[in-house]
């Protein structure tokens, strides 16, 4: 392993949560992770990309454009088999504006009534894209695997976690530790792969802003 690569990234979230998670990830890789909340970012674009890494990119590309500074974004959802991956990308606005988490579980569980045990699979994915203000950016993914339970388990996580039996774990997410979820989720899996990368001679050479080419100068 190579020395820890010591580099300020912007987190573009708001979450608290996700920002905890990313820092327990990939401090010890030398990363000191700066929360959108610390600078003042101009509003967002719309996240309208037909997948997880183009909705990242957007984030990522606008924070990292705006701050200067290389800026983490990631984006996730729930694919379930039976209702052909929905809702996937659109996992956050499942149902329509003015749901909250426990009307959009409801509703994934109305659609999924009479669907046995055995057709009821489905997954979490989760892209990560890291952008540098000239407009490169690398992307991780994770994933994992689980089926959804007839009826919500637990009080733990966020989101469609209650009804989410992982089959790594063997337990809903709902009822499983912060630490034991992280250790299998997406967003922990994505995670990993980038904190690996982290480490490498080419993500040293991508994060040190004397290899940046300068665009070439105006003539006229
Ligand atoms: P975003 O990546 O923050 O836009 O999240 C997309 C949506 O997917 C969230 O609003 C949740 O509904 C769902 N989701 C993503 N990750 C998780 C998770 O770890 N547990 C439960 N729901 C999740």
């Amino acid at each position: 392993m190579n020395e820890p690569n010591p580099v300020r990234l912007l987190l573009a979230s708001g979450n608290p949560g996700k920002l905890r998670e990313v820092r327990h990830a990939l401090e010890p890789h030398g990363v000191t992770l700066l929360a959108s909340s610390d600078i003042d970012l101009p509003p967002f674009p719309p996240e309208d990309a037909p997948d997880y890494r183009g909705n990242a990119a957007i984030k990522a590309h606008h924070a990292a454009k705006a701050s200067g500074l290389p800026a983490l974004a990631d984006d996730s959802g729930i694919e379930v088999d039976a209702l052909g991956g929905a809702p996937g990308v659109h996992s956050a606005r499942f149902g329509g504006p003015g749901l909250d988490d426990a009307d959009r579980v409801a509703l994934l569980l109305e659609r999924l009534t009479g669907v046995p045990e055995e057709e009821r699979s489905a997954r979490f994915r989760a892209s990560l894209v890291l952008a540098l203000p000239d407009g490169r950016n690398v992307a991780f993914e994770g994933a994992c695997e689980g089926r959804i339970l007839h009826a919500p388990a637990g009080t733990q996580g966020f989101g469609y976690d209650p009804v989410f039996f992982s089959l790594d774990l063997n337990e809903p997410f709902g009822t499983a530790s912060l630490e034991a979820k992280r250790s299998v989720s997406h967003r922990g899996r994505a995670l990993e792969h980038l904190a690996a990368w982290l480490d490498t001679p080419t993500a040293h050479a991508f994060l040190d802003p004397s290899q940046v080419t300068p665009p070439p100068e105006k003539t006229d």
